[in-house]
């Protein structure tokens, strides 16, 4: 498929059919994550997935209750995702210190969109999660306290006449200039 394409092609998907997702093609996404680029090539991820239908459910209830239960939706999705932060390599941390910026939320956002994308071309829909009930999340998966759970990725095929809306982005005048030598 186009690159493009693909990409206008992927939105949050929000409603999920029951059809179960081959591990094969989990496999295939996490491979696309897992090629990945990271500053220093750290790779600061780790994935968690969650494909058993009672412990997904379970992970679900905990994660999405309470001021978090906007994302309930979530449950009905097949598979969740969990993606966890790993400490960066030395060097990427010290440059990223000196620069102010925390490398590894750059690397795990490249990752997982590779992920989500690779889902796409799959006809697989996922939504990312940035709201959910982190400390619960850890608890039942037994993810150190230490540790940062960034995002959770949901997954699974859309129902029948589910279509993407329109995608309400800025305009590129808006997000670009070409340099002129002028500031
Ligand atoms: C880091 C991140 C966190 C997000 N968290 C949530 C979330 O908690 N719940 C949700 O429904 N959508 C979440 N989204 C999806 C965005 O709302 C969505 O990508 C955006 O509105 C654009 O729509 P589209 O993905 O359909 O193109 C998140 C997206 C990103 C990248």
């Amino acid at each position: 498929m186009d690159f493009l394409e693909l990409v206008k092609k992927r939105f949050s998907l929000r409603k999920y059919s029951s059809k179960k997702i081959d591990r094969e093609l989990i496999e295939k996404c996490l491979e696309a994550a897992r090629l990945a680029p990271s500053a220093c090539n750290s790779q600061p991820w780790y994935f968690i997935v969650v494909d058993d239908e009672k412990l997904k459910n379970d992970l679900a209830d905990i994660a999405f209750s309470g001021i978090y239960s906007s994302n309930s939706f979530a449950k009905k999705a097949p598979v969740l995702v969990v993606v966890v932060n790993e400490k960066s390599n030395y060097v990427a941390r010290v440059g990223g210190f000196l620069r102010g910026t925390q490398y590894s939320l750059i690397d795990i956002g490249i990752a997982v969109e590779h992920f989500v994308l690779q889902a796409q071309e799959l006809g697989i829909g996922t939504c990312w999660l940035g709201w959910f009930n982190e400390k619960g999340v850890k608890r039942y998966l037994g993810i150190p306290k230490s540790k940062k759970v960034e995002a959770i990725v949901s997954m699974g095929y859309p129902p029948e006449g589910v279509v993407p809306g329109e995608k309400k982005r800025k305009n590129l005048d808006e997000i670009r200039k070409y340099f002129t030598g002028e500031r």
